[in-house]
């Protein structure tokens, strides 16, 4: 069984998302979606986010193409979750483009950068609505 997993905020899920999540469990047949923590998002990527880790974990595991769901709590879980989780294949959003090619070297992952929808963000939506 080939592992794939992909890390992110994924706040107010939309279609953006669940395109990526779809061809990210493409890749194999077992999808991991490591969450970002509230914590995390704030201390590190300086988001807040709208909906709590919990609510964005409900969403995610309601999703057919989602095995299962794992917190995000920091940038160097990384290479030890490919090992706790036995890792296939990593993937990501081409907006990381290059930032975790070093996963190749540190362990034995394939890493993927798949092209991101064009024009819809979570931060796009916010900005939207608030300007009516
Ligand atoms: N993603 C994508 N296409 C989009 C938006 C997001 O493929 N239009 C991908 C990202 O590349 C990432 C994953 O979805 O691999 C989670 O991204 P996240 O940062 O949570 O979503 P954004 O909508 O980009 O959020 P923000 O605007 O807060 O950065």
């Amino acid at each position: 069984m080939k592992r794939v997993i992909t890390y992110g905020t994924f706040d107010m899920l939309h279609y953006g998302h669940i395109n990526l999540l779809r061809r990210a469990k493409e890749q194999g047949d077992y999808l991991i979606v490591a969450l970002s923590t509230d914590e995390f998002n704030w201390q590190e990527k300086h988001k807040r986010t709208y909906f709590e880790f919990e609510k964005r974990k409900q969403l995610l595991e309601a999703i057919r193409y989602v095995d299962l769901v794992i917190p995000e709590e920091s940038w160097e879980q990384k290479v030890s979750d490919m090992t706790v989780y036995q890792v296939d294949t990593f993937v990501m959003g081409d907006d990381w483009q290059g930032e975790f090619d070093y996963l190749v070297n540190q362990t034995d992952v394939e890493v993927i950068y798949l092209p991101r929808t064009p024009e819809v963000s979570t931060t796009q939506i916010k900005q939207d609505l608030q300007n009516g």
